[in-house]
């Protein structure tokens, strides 16, 4: 099934969980490309997330889909022995959505992941454990650090403690069970195929509709921003190259404070750079993240390729120019749930 070459593991089939949402579809795009010897089983639930369509180009001979939720052990019994590593994506992972209902949350992502875990014990199948920088709360705006992995997690919100909670069930697997784990732990992630409710696309298909762009808070808080394709070739480099039990931080140097990059939205776009509304902040809102890649980019050898983000937002605000079809059927609902939280 798995054998060791020059460049680390070799895995000739890889269950994406969540392969239809925004990572996952461009994880599976990218393993595509560049993997020419593995195949893709993608098992996602399809909630108001996930798409088909968001690998629909790419489905055929190496990419196969198995409509179905991580929860499912039975499904789980048929689809994960057919595979020889589980890159587990499914998630709820959108924090406002949290707030105001948080019970999907620790379902898909406690429960979920402890299902997928059981399954990886069960079959003796790789496991690789998509996680976020946000376990480890926040850092104050004139803090030095970054985020390094042996930090204390200290999650602020619903969303947060559920992906925090799911690392350490990864964690106890590898050591208790001898499930062969890694993690890896990264920052905001954009590019194409993200939901509308996130920041950026948000923004962008605000003003395309000819709606004002809207701020939360002050404006001032600070995310570390990183292209989903760069995200991707840092997954399949832990995947292949990490050491077992181990977590790697993935980011790429992309601080830039939410008032930062919403002008460079409206810059790119030709609006005025005031033209956006302030909102009400989210509730127990992070100050900043702030990823140190020390690790991944010494012991892996890992680089970003999109290093200048303003061609990346520039390529991503085309991308949701010339897909309307795409982001148009679900942004009136979308704002609908942001205008009853006043937001
Ligand atoms: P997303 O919301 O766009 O996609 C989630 C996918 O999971 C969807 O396709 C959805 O249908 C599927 N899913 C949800 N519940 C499921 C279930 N019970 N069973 C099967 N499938 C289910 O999310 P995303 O932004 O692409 O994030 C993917 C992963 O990356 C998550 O684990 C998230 O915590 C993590 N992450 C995201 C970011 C970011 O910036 N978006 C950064 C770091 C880590
Ligand atoms: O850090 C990694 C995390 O990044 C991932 O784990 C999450 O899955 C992902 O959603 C993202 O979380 P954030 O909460 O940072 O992303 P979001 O796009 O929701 O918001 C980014 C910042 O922009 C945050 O400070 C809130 C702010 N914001 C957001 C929206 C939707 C606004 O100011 N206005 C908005 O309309």
């Amino acid at each position: 099934m798995k054998d060791m070459s020059d460049e680390g593991m070799k895995f000739h089939c890889v269950l994406v969980s969540g392969g239809c949402g925004f990572i996952g579809s461009n994880f599976v795009r990218w393993v595509v490309e560049h993997q020419p010897d593995t195949r893709v089983v993608v098992l996602d639930a399809l909630t108001y997330a996930g798409r088909l369509d968001n690998i629909r180009d790419v489905l055929g001979d190496r990419v196969s889909f198995v409509h179905g939720d991580i929860r499912d052990a039975e499904l789980l019994d048929n689809v994960v022995p057919g595979c020889d590593a589980i890159v587990h994506f499914a998630a709820e992972s959108h924090n406002d959505n949290s707030i105001a209902d948080p019970g999907p949350f620790v379902s898909t992502n406690v429960t979920g992941t402890y299902r997928l875990l059981e399954a990886a014990r069960k079959y003796d199948v790789r496991f690789h454990q998509i996680s976020t920088d946000e376990v480890y709360g926040d850092l104050a705006l004139d803090d030095p650090a970054r985020f390094v992995e042996g930090r204390a997690y200290n999650p602020s919100s619903p969303y947060s403690s559920s992906k925090a909670a799911a690392d350490l069930l990864v964690r106890a697997w590898h050591r208790t069970y001898g499930v062969r784990a890694t993690i890896s732990n990264c920052s905001n992630n954009y590019g194409p195929y993200q939901h509308v409710e996130k920041f950026i696309p948000r923004q962008v298909t605000n003003i395309l509709m000819g709606v004002r762009p809207k701020l939360y808070g002050d404006g001032l808080n600070v995310r570390d921003w990183i292209h989903a394709q760069d995200h991707s070739s840092a997954v399949w480099a832990v995947l292949t190259r990490g050491r077992l039990g181990q977590t790697y931080l993935i980011g790429a140097d992309g601080e830039r404070d939410n008032l930062t990059v919403l002008r460079a939205i409206l810059r790119v776009m030709g609006r005025p750079e005031d033209g956006f509304d302030w909102v009400r902040d989210r509730p127990g809102h992070d100050r900043r993240y702030a990823i140190d890649p020390s690790k991944l980019r010494t012991e892996l050898g890992w680089a970003p390729v999109h290093t200048d983000f303003e061609s990346g937002l520039k390529a991503t605000v085309a991308w949701y120019e010339s897909h309307r079809g795409w982001w148009m059927p679900v942004k009136a609902a979308t704002e609908a749930k942001y205008k009853a939280q006043g937001q």
